[in-house]
């Protein structure tokens, strides 16, 4: 599978763009603020149906533009595959192939694309809720049920959570734990099992890009040496009924990446911080096993060019599509992927250099 060609009307600072891509790596260079990252968030929009950068699809409407339109087309197997997405007066419109789809949400998953950008780095430095996408977002695509399991549980919690705040009965609390295990467990199965998978694959690629394969420990939001979430949820009743919210579950589960003991984030440099958490990104399009996208936005500057050259390497090896912005051009050897294109972006206006 490849994305063969974007039209782009409209978006960001993008007004009028055609940009045909290569199968292998695509480098896209330019100053700051001509719209490198505009374009991976237009790839983003067609193939999952929403930006990286925003939630709010309105922002990436061009100021005083009335509609925006991205069309990918898609090379799945022998098969074209035509995604256009529209926005015009507050609505979103999609189509795969002329047919129209009810939801934007239908996109996520039919094309697996994966993001890298400086913001990444949060995945270290912020609280365990990017680890949890992160886990979320490989298990969900090796799994797509895990989807429904999720949305489910997080319903029941919401249940239980405003059960809490209203201070009703013990009962009535109670009355949401058995569906909270149930989806609590699967939850759990789950994501252990991709974990497990994943560790080998996270242990090669630390090797291969920083020399040292760090420690992946997973917590599930509940002691699980301590019994039963379920009993364990009995008897911390009281304590969740004080703070108005339910403390244990998979809505609490954290990663743990250590080196030697210690925490990462106090070990590792900062560009060994780069490339661990490339490193995480790589083993999760390893382990998915099929055609992707990964977009790496403003490609670390700061790491050296042999770890560069390693890096361009080890995504090579994934067999992904790979798009990569970057503001210097000779910071990327394409000569090393067959596949490959440069392009050269300006005021919103993509050039390729041939
Ligand atoms: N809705 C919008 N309409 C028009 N222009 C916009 C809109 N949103 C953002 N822009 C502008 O689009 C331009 C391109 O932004 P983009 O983030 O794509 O740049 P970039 O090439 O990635 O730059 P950098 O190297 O700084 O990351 C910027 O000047 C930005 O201010
Ligand atoms: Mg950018």
């Amino acid at each position: 599978m490849a994305l063969v060609q974007i039209n782009i009307e409209n978006l960001r600072n993008i007004g009028q763009a055609q940009v045909q891509f290569g199968s292998g790596l695509n480098v896209i260079i330019g100053p700051n603020a001509s719209g490198k990252t505009s374009l991976l968030e237009a790839i983003s929009l067609a193939c999952q149906g929403r930006s990286f950068r925003t939630p709010r699809i309105d922002q990436l409407v061009k100021h005083d533009a009335k509609t925006m339109l991205v069309v990918a087309r898609l090379k799945i197997g022998n098969e074209n595959q035509i995604i256009g997405l529209s926005r015009e007066a507050k609505k979103t419109q999609v189509k795969i192939n002329g047919e129209r789809i009810a939801k934007t949400t239908e996109l996520v998953g039919r094309v697996a694309v994966f993001v890298l950008t400086p913001e990444s780095h949060e995945l270290l430095d912020s609280g365990p809720k990017m680890r949890r996408q992160y886990l979320d977002w490989g298990v969900f695509h090796v799994e797509h049920r895990y989807l429904e399991i999720w949305q489910k549980y997080h319903r029941i919690l919401r249940q239980r959570n405003s059960c809490l705040r209203r201070q009703l009965s013990r009962q009535e609390i109670q009355a949401w734990d058995g569906p909270m295990v149930e989806k609590a467990e699967q939850l759990h199965y789950y994501r252990q099992q991709y974990l497990s998978e994943l560790a080998p694959i996270l242990s090669k690629y630390g090797e291969q890009l920083i020399g040292v394969a760090p420690n992946f420990d997973y917590q599930p939001g509940w002691d699980e040496s301590a019994g039963s979430l379920k009993d364990q949820l009995a008897a911390k009743l009281d304590n969740d009924m004080e703070r108005g919210f339910s403390r244990l579950g998979p809505h609490r589960a954290d990663i743990k990446i250590k080196v030697a003991g210690k925490q990462v984030q106090n070990v590792f440099s900062r560009g060994q911080q780069k490339l661990l958490i490339c490193a995480m990104t790589l083993a999760q399009l390893k382990r998915l096993n099929q055609d992707c996208i990964l977009l790496v936005d403003d490609l670390p500057a700061e790491l050296d060019p042999e770890k560069r050259a390693c890096l361009i390497e080890a995504m090579k090896e994934t067999g992904a599509q790979v798009m990569v912005t970057a503001t210097e051009p000779n910071l990327i050897d394409v000569s090393v992927w067959e596949g490959s294109k440069m392009f050269h972006v300006e005021h919103g206006s993509f050039q390729e250099v041939v």
